[in-house]
This record gives structure tokens, C-alpha cells and sequence, in this order.
């Protein structure tokens, strides 16, 4: 297949690292499309990017685009994904994928009947590192999973004006960088949870500001979760095994994790990819299942994570204002 051309919707900060990433891997970053003009151009200009559009639409016209990679904030996700599978695009969309279950359940059926890839952003879901420490459990490295313990704090200030805080926005400690713990959960489980219970509290704007997460599958592994966004928390996951714990910081762009082993207090260090290709990664993911060259279950996860995140908020009775 010719090399296929991304077309990049949104000229934030995340986007900026994708089209770093496509440039420096020799990959075709070929249009880009922003809100504000100015913006656009100056990040085309700066990504060396060869069409700039001012609307979405005229860019999901451009016939050359064969993906379209979503860098809005994410209560406009599942539009903007619809837009673009009805266009014929395949999409690789930024965390959150959507704000609940069923946007998601609907989009990812479109996809199907429309034989498009889509898939969510989602870097713990291609880090090498993560595939790594799998193989190490399946060899027996740490006995049978029990227990999944991660964390995720991050300070986003007392701003609360910022995109974080905005109901409008899809703000929240869950849906920011709640997707990313659940993730990390979820791949060490052998099942998902069917069990979840959660507390949490509010910020003055309505979005969840921290929460606490209980999960436990039918074969009784369990989960324990914290997430804020009003403190910083290290970003450490730990599985444990009965007969040793796997231990990861900043697991979103991981390149190494430890396993102890509880009887001899023997450590191994896995090291797997590198941090700095977290977002190459994904592009190699992407470009590889369309082209139906490489396969993963990166998308059950993000249905499953969004089915739990789902369930959370229900829970909390916390709606955002066009649910
Ligand atoms: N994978 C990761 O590591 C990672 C890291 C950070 C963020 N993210 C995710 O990526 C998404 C964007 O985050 P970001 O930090 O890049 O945000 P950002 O810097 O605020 O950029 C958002 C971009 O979307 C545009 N935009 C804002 N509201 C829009 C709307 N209603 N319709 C269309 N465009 C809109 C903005 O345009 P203007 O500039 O004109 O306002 C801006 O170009 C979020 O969903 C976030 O969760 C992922």
C-alpha cells in the first residue's frame, strides 16, 4: 500500500507531538486542520505540513486523507469521529475516545459496517514495555494475578476556568487521566471487572475532582485505584502475583518495569521501547491494522475501560450538560 497520509483535526498541545512524531519517523503528517486560522498556519508551518484547512469538512473532503487523527478535547470525540467515518477516513482518536459507553458502542459499529479502522490514542495500549511484562506473567514470573493497585495524581492548579475544570468540556479527573489507570488495570486482568465501587468529590465547576475505585472480576482479581487532579500522586502501578509484584512508574509512556520476586527478593528489570516513541507506536499500530499487517486487542481494552468509566460516573450520578 502507498504510504498513507494523516490528516491532524485540532493544533494543541498533543497534536503537536503527533506531528513531531510523524515527521521524525518519515511518516506523512499531509494536512491539518484547526478552528483559529492563525494557529493552523503556524503549525502547519512549523510541522511542514502541505494543506492547512479551516474546517473539518473541507479537510474530510480532501480525498487524499486516509486517516484522521483527532487532537480536540474530548466531549467532542464522538462527533467529530462520526464525521469523519462517514467520510470514508479511518480515525485514531485521542483519550478520552468519547465521554461514555454508548457513544463509543455507536461509533465503533459505524466503523464496522464502514470497514474503517478506529481506534483510541492510547499509548499504555503500544508501549513495548507492556506486551513485555505480559509474556513475563505468562511465563509464570509472578504467579497468579491478584491484585492491581495504580495511581494517577496530577496538579492542574486552582484555575478553574481551564479546559480540566470545564463541564463543557468533558473535564474531570476521570475522563483526563482516569482512562490511562484503567487501562493499566485492565491489561494485567484476565477479565474485566464486573464489580466497581467508587467515592469521589467534586470541583466548584461540577467535574469530578478526585476518586477512589474498587474493582474485582469474576475470578476475584482486584483492583484499587486513586485519581486527582488537585495533587500530584507518583503514576505507579503495581501487580501483584503470589509469588511476586510487577512494579511501573509513569506507566503512560513506560520503557521499564521490575518484577520481585517474593520468595528470593530477586528483582529483574524489564526495559522495552522507549518513552520517546510512545506516539510512534501508535501511528505504527494504526498504519499496520489497516493495512492488515499487524493485530492487537487495543480496542476490547478501550471498550472495556470506557464501559468501567462509564459505570463510575453513572454511579456519581455526574452527567455532562449534551449527554
Ligand atoms: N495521549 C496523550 O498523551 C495526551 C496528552 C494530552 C492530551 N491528550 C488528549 O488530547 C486531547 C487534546 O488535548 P490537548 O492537551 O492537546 O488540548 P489543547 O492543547 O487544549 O488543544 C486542543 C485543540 O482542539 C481545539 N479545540 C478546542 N475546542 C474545540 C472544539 N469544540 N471543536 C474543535 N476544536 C476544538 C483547540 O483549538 P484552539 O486552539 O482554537 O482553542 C486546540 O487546537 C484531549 O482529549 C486530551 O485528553 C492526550
Amino acid at each position: 500500500m502507498a504510504d498513507l497520509k494523516w490528516g491532524i483535526m485540532g493544533c494543541g498541545g498533543i497534536a503537536g507531538e503527533m506531528a513531531e512524531a510523524l515527521e521524525k519517523h518519515g511518516k506523512k503528517a499531509y494536512a491539518v486542520c484547526g478552528r483559529t486560522k492563525s494557529k493552523a498556519e503556524t503549525f502547519a508551518m512549523k510541522h511542514k505540513i502541505r494543506k492547512i484547512y479551516e474546517t473539518y469538512q473541507e479537510m474530510l473532503e480532501d480525498q487524499e486523507v486516509d486517516i484522521i487523527y483527532i487532537a480536540t478535547p474530548h466531549g467532542v470525540h464522538y462527533e467529530n469521529i462520526k464525521e469523519a467515518l462517514n467520510a470514508g477516513k479511518h480515525v485514531l482518536c485521542e483519550k478520552a475516545i468519547t465521554v461514555n459507553d454508548h457513544q463509543l458502542e455507536e461509533v465503533v459499529e459505524l466503523a464496522k459496517s464502514k470497514d474503517l479502522i478506529l481506534r483510541e490514542a492510547m499509548t499504555i495500549s503500544h508501549m513495548p514495555l507492556f506486551k513485555k511484562l505480559k509474556e513475563r506473567i505468562k511465563e509464570g514470573a509472578i504467579g497468579e494475578v491478584k491484585m492491581v493497585q495504580v495511581n494517577f495524581g496530577s496538579n492542574k492548579g486552582k484555575d478553574y476556568t481551564n479546559r480540566f475544570y470545564a463541564m463543557e468540556a468533558a473535564g474531570g479527573a476521570l475522563l483526563d487521566i482516569g482512562g490511562y489507570a484503567t487501562t493499566f488495570a485492565r491489561t494485567f486482568l484476565d477479565e474485566t471487572p464486573n464489580t466497581i465501587l467508587t467515592t469521589m468529590k467534586y470541583a466548584p465547576t461540577g467535574v469530578d475532582e478526585q476518586c477512589g475505585i474498587i474493582m474485582k472480576n469474576s475470578l476475584e482479581q482486584m483492583v484499587v485505584m486513586s485519581l486527582t487532579i488537585q495533587a500530584k500522586q507518583p503514576k505507579r502501578g503495581v501487580v501483584t502475583g503470589d509469588e511476586g509484584y510487577i512494579e511501573v512508574y509513569e506507566y503512560p509512556r513506560a520503557m521499564k518495569g521490575t518484577i520481585t520476586n517474593t520468595a528470593t527478593g530477586e528483582v529483574e528489570t524489564i526495559e522495552a521501547g522507549k518513552t520517546e516513541d510512545a506516539l510512534l507506536y501508535e501511528v505504527e499500530a494504526m498504519e499496520g491494522t489497516i493495512e492488515g499487517t499487524y493485530e492487537d486487542n487495543a480496542m476490547e481494552i478501550s471498550r472495556d475501560v470506557m464501559h468501567i468509566l462509564s459505570s463510575v460516573r453513572n454511579q456519581w450520578g455526574m452527567k455532562y450538560p449534551f449527554e
